[in-house]
């Protein structure tokens, strides 16, 4: 009667989509608990890559149950293009996809604000992904939002308006230019669109599932780094991220929290602003980037990259209670002479492991161990043992670090090129 949870331990894309769909063959229902369209989760099986931002990545599996908790924010416009093309899979998704009556709905104005603010911020701009996430928790918070429930209430037209002459008065206040009309029609035909799915209390459900013994994996949306919270404020995404909004974006209780499965990359990527310790702003972030493939899932921006942190991740790791790590991307660092891993930091002349007030402080200076790098193509690879040696000296000693068992590795963007510790 438990329920595990897989997050990001960085600031998002560790490859949480992939795991997710690694692990769904043992789970009887996968859930959404946070965040929204702002998430673009790669999925990669028989040849083709899906990327999912509302629908949980255990949807190609027949058996498994997919809830989009109260937590989440939920884009009707975007949905229903991620459904229509989920389905042209062929997977029955009016079947096995539940939506929560009080998750909150990003309307077409929310976007716009969103647009709006981020323009007005100028230089000093978030680099949010444009989905309208902080503007529509920030309504849910300011208690004036709108949820999915409310689309198929008989007061659903007069919400809507106010809600959207308030978002009026603030582009006019921000003079930002827009055509509402560009953007409506879309809005109320996906509306009507999803009222033909399950649109539930998915507290009730989600907990009479587990008292019947069905197994429930919780999948969180970007990373650790970008908690509401305990992320690198401002630049951060507007939900909690972390092990505890897994409990209140589906309404579980914290004692039915078993596993929980912390994701991090072999190095670190970050899209949008704010600090980033590690950075490689050079050739070697280049070819990071290049080799990783780090163009975001969602934006297509492309992502910044850097060393591996142990500073920041033992603080994942902490706020989480992780039990298990799962490393991911390995494979991409194969070739590269020394890597280098991060394991405190000098802060004017102090050495220190735990993360400063202030991450923009400019006097933060990474301190580095390196390690002999390894060879070959890890995506072959099926045993631990198989794994090169150099590569298996750099994992223990993260592992030494962080005094968490790493369970998996991920070798490869496809569900096979994963080894099981
Ligand atoms: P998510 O947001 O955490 O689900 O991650 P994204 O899907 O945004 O980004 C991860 C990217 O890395 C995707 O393109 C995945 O297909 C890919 N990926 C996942 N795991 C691995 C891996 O172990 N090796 C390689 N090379 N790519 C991976
Ligand atoms: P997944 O689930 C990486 C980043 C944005 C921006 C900041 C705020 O795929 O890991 P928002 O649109 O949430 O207001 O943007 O957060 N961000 C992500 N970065 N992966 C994500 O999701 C992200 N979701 C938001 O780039 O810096
Ligand atoms: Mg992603």
């Amino acid at each position: 009667m438990k329920v595990d949870v897989v997050l990001g331990l960085q600031w998002g894309d560790e490859g949480k989509g992939k795991i997710v769909d690694v692990l769904t063959p043992k789970y009887d229902v996968v859930a959404r608990f946070q965040g929204g369209p702002n998430a673009g989760h790669s999925l990669e099986f028989g040849g083709n890559k899906y990327v999912l931002n509302t629908i949980p990545s255990g949807i190609f599996h027949e058996h498994c149950i997919n809830i989009i908790g109260n937590g989440v924010v939920v884009d009707p416009v975007q949905l229903k293009k991620e459904i229509e093309k989920a389905e042209t899979t062929g997977v029955d998704i009016r079947k096995n996809l539940y939506i929560s009556e009080k998750a909150h709905v990003i309307l077409p104005t929310h976007r716009l604000v969103d647009a709006a603010s981020e323009a007005y911020k100028g230089v000093h701009k978030v680099g949010s992904t444009l989905r309208g996430i902080s503007p529509t928790y920030q309504d849910k918070i300011g208690r004036s939002g709108l949820r999915i429930g409310d689309l198929i209430s008989p007061n659903f037209k007069s919400k809507y308006d106010t809600a959207v002459s308030n978002h009026k008065k603030l582009l006019d206040s921000l003079n930002y230019e827009y055509n509402l009309a560009d953007h409506e029609p879309a809005f109320y035909e996906a509306v009507e669109y999803l009222k033909q799915f399950k649109i539930v209390n998915t507290e009730y459900y989600v907990n009479h599932l587990i008292s019947q013994g069905k197994k429930v994996l919780a999948e969180g949306a970007q990373g650790t780094l970008l908690d509401i919270d305990f992320g690198s404020y401002p630049f951060v995404t507007s939900s909690n991220t972390i092990t505890g909004g897994a409990c209140s974006g589906l309404g579980i209780a914290p004692q039915k929290i078993n596993k929980v499965y912390g994701i991090f990359k072999a190095y670190c990527t970050r899209v949008g602003n704010g600090p980033f310790p590690t950075e490689q702003e050079n050739e070697t972030g280049e070819l990071l980037r290049k080799l990783g493939h780090e163009f975001g899932a969602t934006t297509g921006r492309p992502r910044r990259t850097g060393w591996l942190d142990l500073p920041t991740l033992k603080y994942a790791i902490m706020l989480n209670g992780v039990t298990d790590l799962i490393c991911t991307k390995s494979d991409v660092l194969s070739g590269f002479e020394t890597v280098e891993v991060c394991d405190s930091y000098d802060i004017g002349g102090t050495v220190t492991t735990e993360l400063p007030f202030n991450m923009m402080d400019e006097r933060i200076k990474p301190l580095y161990k390196s390690f002999a790098g390894w060879t070959g193509n890890l995506s072959a690879i099926k045993q631990y043992a198989e794994l090169p040696e150099t590569f298996k000296t750099y994992m223990d000693y993260v592992e030494q670090q962080i005094q968490v068992p790493v369970s998996m590795i991920s070798v490869g963007p496809d569900r096979e090129e994963t080894i099981i510790k």
